[in-house]
């Protein structure tokens, strides 16, 4: 795996810019409103409950995977304020098929401003072109509104529902997957 691509062109839309995660108050203030989110506190590695510490390690993680080229996880940026908003996270785990995943979630406080949206769509362009991934992929339980408008917005199709196919708070979830695949194959 090539560990050093092009980072995305920044800017997710006007509105919204895309960068990697600091050690930072601002960073971290991110991470502790995100594990007081149950769901996300559910989906992701967020510490929760949030401690100073375990928001350091947490961001640490997520640097350490950026230079790994395991994932490139993107803090989404409101650039009205610079204040982190939410998270988009390219998975690399399944490149060598020409196959990547993507993740994404806003803090309660941010949403319904476009913001997973807009990063969502940059980030997955970034990764057809610039890491050349044939197919990017996502999943999304079928009563996530919200998320699933989110994917189908940034140009992802639905493909089928995966049955019983992730743990998601101690429980197998049926999902959703969408896709969307490189024009050029
Ligand atoms: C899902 C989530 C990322 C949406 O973030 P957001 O920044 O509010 O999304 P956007 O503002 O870009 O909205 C995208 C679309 O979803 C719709 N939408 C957003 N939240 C919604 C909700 N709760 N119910 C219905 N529709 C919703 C918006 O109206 C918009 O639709 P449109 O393009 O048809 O107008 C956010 O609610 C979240 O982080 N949820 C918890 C974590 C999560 O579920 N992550 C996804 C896992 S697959």
């Amino acid at each position: 795996m090539n560990n050093a691509p092009t980072l995305p062109e920044p800017r997710a839309d006007d509105r919204f810019l895309l960068r990697p995660w600091r050690l930072s108050a601002d960073d971290l203030a991110l991470v502790r409103e995100a594990a007081d989110d149950d769901y996300i506190a559910r989906l992701t590695t967020v510490p929760a409950p949030y401690s100073d510490e375990a928001g350091r390690d947490f961001i640490t993680r997520q640097q350490r995977r950026m230079a790994t080229g395991e994932a490139w996880p993107l803090v989404i940026v409101r650039a009205a304020d610079q204040r982190p908003i939410g998270v988009t996270s390219v998975r690399g785990h399944e490149r060598d098929q020409g196959r990547a995943s993507v993740g994404y979630w806003v803090v309660g406080s941010a949403r319904g401003q476009g913001a997973a949206t807009a990063a969502l769509r940059t980030a997955t362009d970034w990764a057809l072109t610039e890491l050349r991934i044939p197919r990017m992929e996502l999943y999304a339980e079928p009563w996530n509104t919200g998320s699933l408008r989110t994917a189908e917005a940034a140009g992802y199709l639905r493909e089928g529902l995966l049955r019983s196919w992730q743990v998601i708070g101690g429980r197998r979830r049926d999902m959703y997957m969408y896709s969307r695949v490189s024009t050029n194959t």
